[in-house]
């Protein structure tokens, strides 16, 4: 199976299943002498672990990363990173019942299909497992963003819509991700959205969001035309996030509703001789090249498939069943979705500071 590797400069390959021993990373291309340790790695691997509150798996993972490679005294050596996390909690058993069958809108029909075989103890590969290594890997691109970039880059992700239930954008406080177990911005958003939540997990049932990166302090000049522009990166980056089904950069599909007057970021001098932008609606990406604006992304996660309502489906043997999953799961995989997708973010302007440093020497 190829396809494991994301990145140009700074790339990384994952590897691992939802239920084998463990999960890894090989993170290759990182800079020398950029301070990393377990501990910046960490610090972001448990934003994104299960069982922290009733409305994510209750998986048990300490998902403890180890350092294999490519740090010697703090310092990264300019080789390959190597990361490794153990799986503890693997219980096979509570998937079984899906090891002839097919959960509709997952990945098992297809994977059987193309390659003869299935690890269905939990999705196997196509488990989202494996974004635990992708939040690794967004560690060092941080650590790399940070080291290179002078004031650094921030990197936040907000969940912006539960279900039909979008935020109020007028009460956005970045704060508040940090207070509800939501990731959301809008402190009576995240109230309401608690009991509607509470009520789609106790139906056995699970609901789709939409989540916002935005990354604040991204030099100009990031973003290689034609084919390998930033926004037309960071939405495969997005889009290769298990349950993603939708991108959007800045205004996105609202700007098709938009008149040109309406939509045009106007520019002005500032009194510092920079160039201001009126308004972001480009979401910091023109021509395919970060403006300096920050920039905007969004994704929309659908619910998550294996639910406890049963649904019709197909087995191994070509007859019809009902099929209700009774592992563990959570009722709305976007919440996850957030240090997840600020991870992918963080991996493509990584690559993209190393690809602008490549070819026009720096800032
Ligand atoms: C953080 C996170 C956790 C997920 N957990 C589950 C889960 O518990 N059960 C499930 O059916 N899908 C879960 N998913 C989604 C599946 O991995 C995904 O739907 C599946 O791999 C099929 O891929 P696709 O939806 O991109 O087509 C999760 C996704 C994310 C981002």
């Amino acid at each position: 199976m190829s396809g494991n590797a994301f990145g140009h400069l700074f790339r990384f390959t994952t590897f691992g299943e939802s239920h084998g021993p463990a999960i890894g990373c090989v993170v290759d291309g990182v800079p020398s002498r950029i301070p990393l340790s377990e501990a910046d790695i960490q610090v972001w691997l448990d934003q994104r672990k299960p069982g922290q509150n009733r409305f994510t798996t209750q998986r048990r993972e300490a998902d403890e990363v180890k350092i294999l490679s490519g740090v010697f005294e703090g310092l990264t050596t300019g080789t390959p990173i190597g990361l490794l996390i153990e799986n503890t909690d693997q219980r096979s058993k509570d998937y079984g019942d899906i090891k002839d069958t097919y959960r509709p809108g997952h990945a098992d029909w297809v994977y059987q299909q193309k390659y003869g075989i299935r690890d269905y103890r939990g999705g196997g590969r196509s488990s989202a497992r494996e974004t635990a290594m992708r939040v690794a890997a967004g560690a060092v691109a941080r650590a790399v963003l940070n080291a290179l970039v002078p004031g650094g880059v921030s990197l936040r992700g907000a969940m912006v819509q539960m279900g039909p239930h979008a935020i109020d954008r007028t009460r956005w406080d970045w704060a508040e991700t940090r207070t509800n177990p939501f990731w959301c911005p809008d402190a009576a958003a995240a109230q309401h959205w608690e009991g509607y939540l509470d009520g789609i997990r106790k139906a056995g049932s699970s609901i789709g969001g939409i989540v916002e990166v935005v990354a604040e302090g991204v030099p100009v000049g990031l973003g290689a035309p034609v084919y390998d522009k930033l926004d037309a990166d960071l939405a495969k980056a997005m889009m290769s996030i298990n349950a993603v089904k939708g991108v959007e950069i800045g205004a996105g599909f609202d700007a098709a509703a938009l008149t040109g007057e309406d939509n045009a970021d106007e520019m002005r001098m500032g009194a510092d001789g920079k160039v201001n932008f009126l308004s972001n609606r480009a979401g910091g990406i023109l021509g395919g090249i970060s403006t300096g604006q920050d920039v905007v992304v969004r994704l929309a996660v659908k619910p998550t498939s294996s639910i406890l309502t049963p649904k019709k489906s197909v087995d191994a043997h070509g007859a019809e069943v009902e099929v209700s999953t009774k592992g563990r799961h959570d009722p709305c995989v976007a919440i996850r979705a957030v240090p997840v997708a600020e991870a992918m973010m963080a991996c493509t302007l990584a690559d993209h500071l190393l690809r602008f440093r490549a070819q026009s020497g720096g800032f």
